[in-house]
């Protein structure tokens, strides 16, 4: 979001009381922004391109913004080719030739300056991650308003790539481990993609909260390593697609105690084992369509088990639960500066000023690929 001021608020500049830190890039206070913009949908390397603009002083309750951290997510590659339901607004504010917009959805800022009448709690130096998506985090600097931003009470103890990924993976498992199946301590889950970011996430809090996780994964070159990784950050069992479609060894595992819970990041015949896996009053709650293929739910699962089917989307929970969202990426933060909650694995693209666009793709591309397995970051130098 750039939000432009009319030309004749910045006359009386002088008579704002602007709150500033030494993030301004020019003694008159404008920041130079450099961003990624797309005008149309479709693959990212057609369509993104690399822009500069100004951010000039603000005003009034704006606040400016220098972004730290933006993690490049599955729902931002989607968001580009135009198949995510949340699209944004393309507009000409950003000075590009064609209406256009900057994607990333995720993203920690720093508040560098704030206008005479922003809250006087938010000061310049404090850290604030995205309070909804479609804000456009893959940019250096930006403006917005308090409404756009959660702070973060206390940066101590965390790391920019810890503060920049907690509002979408980990707050989505937050929410399904909570609030569809009623679960208990001793209860078990099962998921598939369980190396995903989300999937890291729901082992992670499931064992803070003594749920027990069978975690489906497909097989590939190395399985064993990531078998152990996902065992050792809390994962109660691993194993393959394969695996978890014999029914014996799902029955070796549980002892016959019924799964509550199935989180399904993939979709197809993935999915359709989920719901086979579930016990009765079994929930099977969808969040994403890796494999994108649809998947049938057997009649057995739902007639004679009572399966429930359920979407989630964090976009839209958070809508209507700001203050609890708060709390929630509180209890997360508090967790990881407690040491209880590891970072997904990740892979860091510095982006400078000199920073050019094929440098960039890198790991848009990467996130495209099968298997790459680190969640890659946008980390902003200072300049
Ligand atoms: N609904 C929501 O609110 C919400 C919130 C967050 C995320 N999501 C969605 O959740 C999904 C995972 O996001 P993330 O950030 O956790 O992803 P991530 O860390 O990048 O991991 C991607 C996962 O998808 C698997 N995968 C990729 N292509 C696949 C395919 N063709 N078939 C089966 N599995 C495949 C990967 O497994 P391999 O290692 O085997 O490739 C990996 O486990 C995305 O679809 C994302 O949009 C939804």
């Amino acid at each position: 979001m750039q939000i432009s001021p009319p030309v004749l608020r910045y006359v009386g500049l002088a008579k704002h009381v602007l709150r500033a830190s030494r993030h301004y890039s020019t003694r008159f206070g404008y920041a130079h922004s450099r961003c990624l913009v797309f005008s149309n949908f479709g693959q990212p390397e057609k369509v993104l391109k690399l822009h500069s603009y100004s951010v000039p002083p603000p005003y009034d309750d704006i606040i400016n913004v220098k972004f730290i951290a933006s993690p490049i997510n599955p729902a931002d590659i989607n968001q580009l080719e135009g198949v995510y339901p949340e699209k944004p607004e393309f507009t000409l504010e950003l000075g590009t030739g064609d209406k256009s917009a900057v994607p990333g959805n995720e993203g920690l800022v720093e508040i560098v300056s704030c206008g005479s009448k922003v809250n006087p709690s938010i000061r310049p130096g404090q850290w604030a991650i995205m309070s909804g998506p479609n804000f456009g985090t893959w940019r250096t600097y930006a403006q917005a308003r308090e409404a756009n931003l959660i702070l973060i009470p206390d940066k101590e103890g965390l790391s920019p790539i810890q503060a920049a990924t907690v509002s979408v993976n980990p707050s989505t498992a937050y929410r399904m481990l909570k609030d569809f199946a009623g679960l208990e301590p001793g209860d078990y889950f099962v998921q598939n993609a369980a190396n995903s970011g989300v999937g890291r996430s729901a082992i992670q809090i499931g064992r803070l909260w003594g749920l027990k996780s069978i975690n489906i994964i497909r097989d590939r070159p190395g399985i064993e390593k990531l078998k152990e990784e996902l065992r050792t950050i809390g994962g109660t069992e691993v194993i393959t697609e394969a695996e978890a479609k014999d029914r014996r060894t799902m029955a070796r595992i549980t002892g016959g105690q019924p799964v509550r819970l199935a989180l399904n990041c993939v979709g197809g015949e993935s999915a359709t084992n989920l719901a086979r896996i579930l016990g009765y009053n079994g929930h099977l709650v969808t969040y994403g369509a890796m494999s994108k293929l649809p998947f049938s739910v057997p009649a057995s699962a739902l007639i004679f088990k009572n399966i429930h089917c359920h979407g989630f989307w964090i976009s839209a929970w958070s809508k209507e639960n700001e203050a609890t969202k708060s709390q929630m990426i509180r209890d997360i933060l508090d967790w990881i500066r407690d040491g209880k909650f590891q970072d997904v694995p990740y892979e860091v693209t510095k982006w400078s000023e000199d920073t050019g666009l094929e440098t960039l793709m890198e790991p848009i591309k990467r996130g495209i690929s099968e298997y790459s397995g680190r969640k890659g970051i946008f980390l902003m130098e200072d300049d």
